[in-house]
């Protein structure tokens, strides 16, 4: 099977891209509007890319044309955001969070989560998840009806044990990140993990 994106719809290209590039992780983002509210939503466009500064990704596609979805609006407005890592035992409550909401609402308060105070930026932290990265927008990328923002990473909260205080390696067992599978609503668990040694 071939299939010719120049004449694929975008709906189409989004089941093939998001059915194909598997597992992704997920960013789970909150950021406040002025009036100092809440707003959390996850987001699987999402990765890390480059420790030197460190910088994280995401994609909020827009709500309508133009129309930013709330987190890339409070982002535009307040150039701070956490990603907040879901694990398994979070994710029904993870997903419950990309209920569109009207402006102004904060999904922490419907899935009963509670905002931590982050300690470098205004924005606060979800704060059962186990790993919150606070972060500072760098740069929005406006492609088409997406944007991509891209943020350098400032502080870290990190739940005790997860990694190895001296040598900052993840201790294997104790972290169950969830990944992003097919859309609509596939997932997977990251319990089945094996090592492959590179070459010298
Ligand atoms: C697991 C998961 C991943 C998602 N990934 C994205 C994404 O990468 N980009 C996007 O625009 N929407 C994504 N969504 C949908 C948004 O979470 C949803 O539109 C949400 O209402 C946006 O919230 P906001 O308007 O408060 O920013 C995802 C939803 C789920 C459940």
């Amino acid at each position: 099977m071939e299939i010719n994106f120049s004449t694929l719809r975008s709906a189409d290209c989004y089941k093939v891209l998001a059915g194909l590039v598997t597992p992704r992780p997920i960013a789970w983002v909150t950021t406040v509007n002025d009036a100092g509210v809440v707003n959390a939503a996850p987001f699987s466009f999402f990765n890390c890319f480059g420790s030197n500064p460190p910088i994280l990704a995401f994609a909020p596609g827009n709500r309508e044309p133009g129309l930013p979805k709330d987190t890339a609006r409070n982002i535009r407005n307040s150039r701070e955001f956490v990603v907040n890592i879901a694990d398994e035992a979070l994710a029904e409550q993870m997903v419950a969070t990309s209920t569109a909401l009207p402006y102004g609402e904060s999904e922490l308060e419907t899935t009963g989560l509670s905002a931590a105070a982050s300690t470098a930026i205004a924005v606060p932290r979800i704060e059962e998840a186990p790993v919150a990265f606070e972060c500072r927008e760098w740069a929005t990328l406006e492609i088409g009806s997406n944007r991509m923002v891209v943020g350098t990473v400032h502080h870290a909260h990190i739940r005790d044990g997860l990694l190895d205080p001296e040598t900052l390696r993840l201790n294997h067992g104790l972290f169950h990140p969830v990944g992003r599978m097919a859309a609509p609503d596939w997932y997977c668990r990251t319990g089945d993990q094996y090592e492959i040694v590179r070459p010298e």
